[in-house]
Formats: C-alpha cells, structure tokens, sequence
C-alpha cells in the first residue's frame, strides 16, 4: 500500500498545490464576512498579529509531519505513539464537517456562474440571495454538483487539474481582483469601506474576536486538519519546506487583503451592512458586477475562476479522509471516493436546508450551517492545532536549527512550537468559549 502512495511530480506541483489549498473560499467569501461581523479593523489588525506571529509554526509542523512520517494523518499520529490515533482521527473528522458547509458554498458560486448567462434584471440583491438559498431544491442540487466535482478531480488523483487550476487559472484570478479592485476604489463613499478595514476602532475588541481572528488565520491557511500534513506526506524529495511555508502564507494573506479592498468600498457605496453575515459576498459582487459595462461577462469570469480556487480547496478537504479511508480499510481511491461522497451529501444537505426548511433547527442558538462553520474553525481546527505543536514540538521533537539559518530565529521557533504557540491557542480558546 506504501508504494502506492502519491507522490508530487516537483517541488513546484506541490508549492502550487498548498497555495491552491490555502486560497480559496476562506479568502474571497469568509474572510469578508467574519470581519464585518467582528468589527472590521480591529479584527483585521489581531488576524493579521496572528499570521505573522503564529501561524507560521503551526503550518510548518503540520507540513513536516507529513513530509516525515510519509503518512495519511491517523498513521502520522499514530507513527509518533500508538496512544495518538485518537488525535489523528480528529482531522479527517474535521474535514468531513468542514465539507458540509464548506460544498454548500461552492454550490452558490454555481449558482451565480449559471445566472451570469441571463440577463434577467434582479432588482434587489439581497431578496434574490435568500430566496435563493432558501429554495431546498436548487441549493441542495449546487451543493451536491460541487461535491461531485471535487470528488470528480480526487477520483483522478491529486495531481492532475490541480496543476492546471493554480498554475493557470490563479493568477488569472489575481488579474481579475485587481479590475474590481480599481472599479471599486473608484465608487462614491469607497474612503469609508477602506477606513472600516484600515482605521481600527479598539472600542470593539472582545474576547470572541481574538478567537475568531484565530478561527479565520486556521482556516484561510488550511492549519489544522491535515490537509498540508496528508499534502506533506505526498512529498517525495528531501528539499526544504520553508520557502513553501512562506508562499502559502504570503499568497493566501495576498488574496485575502484583496477580496477585503474589492468588497469593503463597495459595500459602504451600496448602503449593505458589513455585518450582515454568510451572504455578504454574494449580496456584494453583483451590485457591483450590474454597475459595469458588459458586467455579466465580468461576473462569469470572476465567478468561474472563484470556483477554480473553491475546487482546490475542496479538493484538498476531501484528500485528507480519503487517504484515510484508503489506508485504513485498504480499499482503492475510487471506492474511497464513492463512499465520502455519500457521507458528505447526508450532512450537507441538513446544512444546506438550514437556510430554509430547517432555519428553525438550532443548535447552541446557531443554525445547521453557521453551527458548523463555528465549530470547527473555532473548536476543531485550534484543537487540531494544539495537539499538533505538543506533538511535533515534544516526541516528533521537530527543531529550528535543522531548516532555519538564523540561530536566533531557530530558538524561536522552538519555543514557539513547545510553550508560546500552544499557550496562545489555550488562552484564545478559554476565552472564547467561555
Ligand atoms: N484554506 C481553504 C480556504 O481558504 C479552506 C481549507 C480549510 C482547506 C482547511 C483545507 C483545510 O478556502
């Protein structure tokens, strides 16, 4: 079964494919709307603290753990001590339920790359969204063609389309922001949006910011359920992982800062609320995409290449239990394939009816949907987190001094990874769910 294990073409096919895991829907569509939810600013300036801080350790060590135990996340764990099996079946656990919200999403984006070809008049942006989401047939139907879509691509392996999608497609996507980043700047009252993100008002700090901000930093990097640990293990020579740390880092905060500018003018010249929740991007890109000349042809183009990158990271959600399966109960990729799919679809669905027939259904007073996003970039992933700076930093023993130059630098990410990481993750999620 070892020797069947994939593995990258180069070094470059697999820099491309974490970045293609990292950019994705937690750039464009939730980190929009978690920070209009938690005070713009203010939320930005700790998320941004966080990356540049933190984050870099925890996504090194889950990347080396792969690239050193060569193994799907269960084996990773239980590789460094039998007793940590358990912990490795947390991740492709949290990947399954980050699937079911997470496939709901790609399903919209469907839904408005298939509405870009009408030219039927929406007169209100907002009606049109909830209208839509609440319908149980279209939105569980989008939600089910993206699941297959994704599953299509893992069928195949992770190399193929993933190569395609990131080296050709993002960077058209990267041109394409910058258009409706200009066209944006450009709206009457856009110096409000860009104070919202840029002028931070500390009135609106909270303890549940500082674990949102961490919620979002975790995700958007895709830390913390083994999709670079299952992407690491895949990783056959013995070149270094640091540059590919930074790229990941770099392109993901890139992108992130540049749906935030796309959005956050606009939604001040269009008189919308930053805090209006899940459907803030959807609301949002249409008003803008009707103000442009030609702007149907616009919105296919963004709307196609945003499915693009929510594909890579779907398909990097998806790898982690589907290497798992494959490796536990020793079946092929297709029959691993065949059997997430089914497990996704019957939790997407509850969580694509939460928006309609099921709004009524709470759990700790948070819709199906919401309840999910929650609970795992605010629980799960930090947990994941957690767990594996205690075990890359104390029995893997991962050192600084064996990939960073800088003594200085490499001291720190030592300690970082045995007591400051692992503490900052305590602290922020004792007071945010307290
Ligand atoms: N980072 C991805 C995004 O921003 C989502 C993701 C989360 C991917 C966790 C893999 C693991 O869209």
């Amino acid at each position: 079964m070892e020797n069947n294990r994939p593995s990258w073409t180069s070094r470059l096919t697999f820099i491309l494919a974490a970045v293609g895991s990292a950019v994705g829907l937690g750039n464009i569509w939730r980190f929009p709307y978690i920070m209009g939810q938690n005070g713009g600013a203010v939320f930005l300036l700790v998320y941004l603290l966080l990356i540049l801080t933190i984050c870099f350790i925890p996504l090194f060590a889950e990347l080396a753990m792969g690239k050193i135990t060569k193994k799907e996340c269960i084996g990773a764990y239980e590789s460094v001590n039998p007793k940590f099996k358990f912990l490795g079946f947390l991740n492709p656990i949290t990947g399954i339920l980050i699937s079911s919200f997470y496939f709901i999403v790609g399903g919209w984006i469907i839904n408005y790359i298939i509405n870009s070809f009408s030219n039927q008049a929406v007169s209100n942006y907002g009606d049109y969204f909830s209208s839509f989401i609440q319908n149980p047939l279209l939105s569980c139907s989008y939600t089910i063609l993206f699941l297959f879509v994704c599953i299509f691509f893992s069928a195949r392996g992770v190399k193929k389309g993933i190569e395609f999608a990131n080296n050709v497609l993002m960077p058209l996507f990267a041109v394409i922001l910058v258009g409706l980043i200009i066209f944006s700047l450009n709206l009457p009252n856009a110096k409000l949006g860009l104070e919202y993100m840029f002028k931070p008002d500390f009135t609106k700090i909270n303890a549940q910011m500082f674990l949102a901000a961490l919620g979002q930093a975790l995700f958007t990097l895709s830390i913390g359920m083994g999709a670079l640990l299952t992407y690491g293990s895949y990783i056959s020579d013995d070149k270094s992982i640091t540059k590919s740390t930074y790229t990941i880092i770099f392109s993901d905060t890139l992108f992130a800062l540049m749906a935030g500018i796309m959005i956050f003018p606009a939604i001040f010249s269009f008189g919308l609320e930053p805090s209006s929740g899940a459907g803030l991007v959807f609301v949002t890109l249409p008003h803008i995409f009707s103000q442009i000349p030609h702007g149907n042809i616009v919105s296919l183009a963004f709307f196609v290449l945003l499915l693009a990158a929510a594909v890579t990271s779907g398909i990097s959600i998806i790898e982690v239990p589907i290497a798992s399966i494959i490796e536990r109960c020793k079946i092929s990729r297709t029959k691993a394939c065949v059997i997430l799919f089914f497990i996704i679809s019957v939790l997407a669905i509850p969580a694509a009816l939460s928006f309609g027939l099921l709004s009524e259904f709470t759990i700790y007073k948070k819709t199906i949907f919401d309840f999910l996003d929650f609970a795992t970039s605010s629980i799960l992933m930090p947990i994941n987190a957690l767990f594996l700076c205690i075990i890359t930093g104390w029995f893997l023993k991962i050192r600084g001094e064996n990939f960073i130059q800088n003594k200085f630098m490499a001291y720190l990410f030592n300690i970082g990874l045995k007591y400051i990481v692992p503490l900052i993750m305590i602290s922020l999620l004792y007071i945010g769910l307290k």
